[in-house]
């Protein structure tokens, strides 16, 4: 595993684009050896840019330069996902340990550079968000009418993302819709958990009432959940003995 890593490593960083890394401006052979790259620049668009978009944002990916979710997410939660992945999403693992090609410190250094540039001062305006991590059980019924009630209305029409599809919902997992359904995507149009969305460009919340509470989050986050696989549920016509 780890030999075949670091051969792939040269072509993946090529594909990255060789230009924007720190040593194509600089003398041949003083470049330096790709764990020692510690630039945050660097690191950023040679690993993540592709996924999260310049600057954490517009990226097919969710917005990391979303100041919300700066303020939502701990450091060690960051650290997680970057070094292991997220399980259920396309999100990938970087750490060496887990075969990926950043060393722990590298990791580090993107952690406090997404620290340094894309968090702001009361990021919430005040208001205290519902937590990051799922803290209750959730209800799928309330969940259906909650979402019929607060997100449906902007999520109507082929134009929109159907987030209710399975094949939207077999590539996030619970946790990557519970976050960006509490510190929203800015880049896209999507609002924070208190449903304003905040760009003039998008279509106005309207009538949907006051912000999502935490329950309303674990429930709309347990509906959407129980659609990720209708299959195994409605496509068994055979009555299957339930041993495993
Ligand atoms: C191949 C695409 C891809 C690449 C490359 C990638 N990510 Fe991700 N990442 C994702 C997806 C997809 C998710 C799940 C959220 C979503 O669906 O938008 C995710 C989720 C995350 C999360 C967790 C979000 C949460 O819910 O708390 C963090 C943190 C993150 N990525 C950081 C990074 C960093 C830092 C890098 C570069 C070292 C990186 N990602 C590279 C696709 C990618
Ligand atoms: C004010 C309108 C509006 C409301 C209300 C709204 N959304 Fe969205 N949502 C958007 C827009 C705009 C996007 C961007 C993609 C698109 O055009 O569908 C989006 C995108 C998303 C995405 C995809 C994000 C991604 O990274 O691909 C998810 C998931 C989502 N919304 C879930 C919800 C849920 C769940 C609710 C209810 C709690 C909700 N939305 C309420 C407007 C809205």
């Amino acid at each position: 595993m780890r030999p075949a890593a670091m051969f792939a490593l040269p072509l993946v960083l090529a594909m990255a684009g060789c230009g924007r890394l720190p040593g194509a401006t600089a003398a041949a052979g003083t470049a330096p050896r790709p764990e020692e790259v510690m630039d945050f620049h660097a690191l950023y668009s040679a690993n993540c840019q592709a996924c999260h978009g310049a600057s954490g944002q517009n990226g097919p990916a969710m917005d990391l330069g979303n100041p919300e979710y700066q303020a939502l997410v701990d450091d060690a939660t960051l650290r997680k996902w970057i070094s292991g992945g997220m399980p259920g999403t396309e999100m990938p693992a970087f750490a060496q340990s887990a075969g990926g090609m950043l060393t722990d410190a590298q990791i580090g250094a993107i952690i406090a550079g997404m620290r340094r540039e894309w968090t702001k001062p009361n990021a919430f305006g005040g208001a205290t968000p519902p937590p990051y991590a799922q803290d209750q059980a959730g209800d799928v019924t309330h969940g259906q009418q909650a979402y019929q009630a607060r997100c449906a209305s902007c999520h109507q029409g082929p134009s929109r993302q159907q987030v209710t599809s399975t094949a939207y919902l077999s590539l996030v997992s619970d946790q990557a819709l519970r976050t960006i359904i509490i510190a929203g995507r800015p880049d896209i149009g999507q609002p924070d958990w208190r449903l304003q969305s905040g760009l003039a460009s998008q279509p106005s919340a309207g009538n949907i009432g006051s912000p999502l509470s935490a329950q309303d989050v674990t429930d709309i986050v347990t509906y959407l959940g129980s659609l990720r696989n209708p299959a195994a549920v409605s496509a068994a016509p055979l009555p299957v003995s339930p041993r495993r």
